[in-house]
């Protein structure tokens, strides 16, 4: 039996699937090709995933390629009520509402875990870490996993080089259609729109500082830039330091940083890239706001300390009072802002990465005991093949190479 917060919302919910559809035409060749061959036949996946209409177009895939499926959520605030209370309406058991207490989270975590999947799918590896760490026993009925994010694949290597991963997990980040799409044009696009919707402020003329120049930092600034923020990088890895420096943006320590930045945003993967010692110096009024995967970035639970007072002074929006009277504001708790206080990223770039997804289960049946417990790349040519699909969604042809061009790449005596 599903848990969701309403039943009621299950109307807007198939409608929102359905507008997600229109963008992902890419999945739903995919899903064309399963509905035909079932590669997926009878295989149970469970899923931890954010529970958005995107995640419903992923997950009706992989039941038309034959699958048996249940859901819970990767994070407590992301779930989207309707397409839950959607997904439950359809029949498909699903287990996620927003604003699930920690408690809960766990629960409906075991409640996939108790569907015994055989192939994971996961956004943060919550799953796989709660299989490996309680419930060793399913592990031999495992084919594989496949994950989502930066953050589950930086895990996923850390239990690997642990020799704690025992099954095969492929790391769907890892694919250029999924991380040079969707975490710099997804993110970029995305981050925006959930802070806007959480406040509703002028970026233009802002001193915005991003925290994290990777894919989803160089999106986030790109986009700043282009409503006319003042953006501010900062980072530890001198080589992403220089690109930015490059790329025009001003670089310096958050400890500088910090006492001019009007808007922060964390997208690192790292734990208390912002803390109380830089809060304490921060402008009276700047915004706090997380787009990395967990709620770690923004030492919140420090801030609560040293806050006077605090209030909810919007949605998902709280207000804190330091010693020096200025007041923070902290966008969704830390957590992610994107798909706490708007819808994620658009349904357009999930199309690639959840192709990704769906190809990685299909690739796990196929290659059904052959695959190392390891953290494994999808081959290039299914990569490739989901770029096919993408650019034949936007209509647009490219050039190929002639028989003298591959010759020519091929040889190495030809020069000048
Ligand atoms: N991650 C970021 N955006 C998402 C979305 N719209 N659906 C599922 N996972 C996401």
């Amino acid at each position: 039996m599903s848990k969701v917060k309403d039943p009621k919302l299950a109307e807007q919910g198939l409608k929102n699937i359905e507008f997600a559809e229109r963008e992902m035409d890419a999945l739903l060749k995919v899903r064309e090709r399963f509905t035909k061959e079932k590669p997926l036949k009878g295989v149970r996946i469970g899923i931890c995933l954010h529970i958005t209409k995107e995640t419903a177009v992923l997950i009706e895939t992989l039941i038309a390629g034959g699958a048996e499926v249940t859901a819970c959520s990767c994070n407590p605030l992301s779930t989207q009520d309707d397409v839950a209370a959607a997904l439950a309406k359809k029949g498909i058991e699903v287990y996620a509402y927003k604003g699930e207490s920690k408690e809960d989270y766990y629960k409906f975590l075991n409640k996939v875990i108790e569907f015994k999947p055989q192939i994971t799918i996961d956004d943060g590896c919550d799953l796989v870490t709660e299989i490996h760490s309680k419930h060793k026993d399913l592990i031999e009925g495992v084919i594989g996993g496949a994950e989502e994010t930066s953050t589950g694949v930086i895990r996923l290597r850390a239990m690997e080089k642990d020799n704690a991963l025992k099954y095969p997990v492929i790391a769907v980040n890892d694919n250029k259609t999924k991380h040079l799409l969707d975490n710099y044009i997804g993110t970029g696009q995305s981050t925006i729109d959930g802070i806007l919707r959480g406040t509703n402020i002028l970026l233009a003329g802002k001193n915005a500082v991003v925290a994290g120049y990777g894919d989803c930092g160089k999106g986030v600034a790109l986009r700043l830039r282009g409503m006319g923020a003042n953006v501010i990088i900062t980072e530890v890895n001198p080589f992403r330091a220089v690109q930015a420096v490059y790329d025009g943006y001003r670089v310096m320590p958050m400890d500088e940083a910090a006492k001019i930045g009007n808007v922060f945003i964390t997208v690192t993967g790292n734990k208390h890239v912002i803390k109380t010692e830089h809060i304490s110096t921060m402008k009276d009024g700047a915004i706090l706001a997380n787009s990395g995967h967990f709620d770690v970035e923004i030492d919140y639970s420090g801030l609560k300390q040293i806050a006077l007072e605090a209030r909810e002074i919007r949605p998902l929006v709280e207000e804190f009072t330091l010693k020096n009277g200025n007041k923070v504001l902290v966008l969704a708790q830390g957590r992610l802002c994107n798909l706490s206080l708007a819808e994620g990223h658009p349904s357009a770039v999930m199309a690639t990465s959840f192709c990704g997804q769906a190809l990685a289960c299909e690739y796990l049946v196929k290659n059904k005991g052959k695959l190392p417990p390891k953290v494994i790349t999808l081959p290039e040519e299914l990569d490739n093949e989901i770029a096919g699909l993408q650019l034949e969604a936007l209509e647009t042809e490219i050039d190929e190479l002639d028989q003298k061009q591959i010759e020519y790449l091929n040889s190495w005596k030809e020069s000048t």
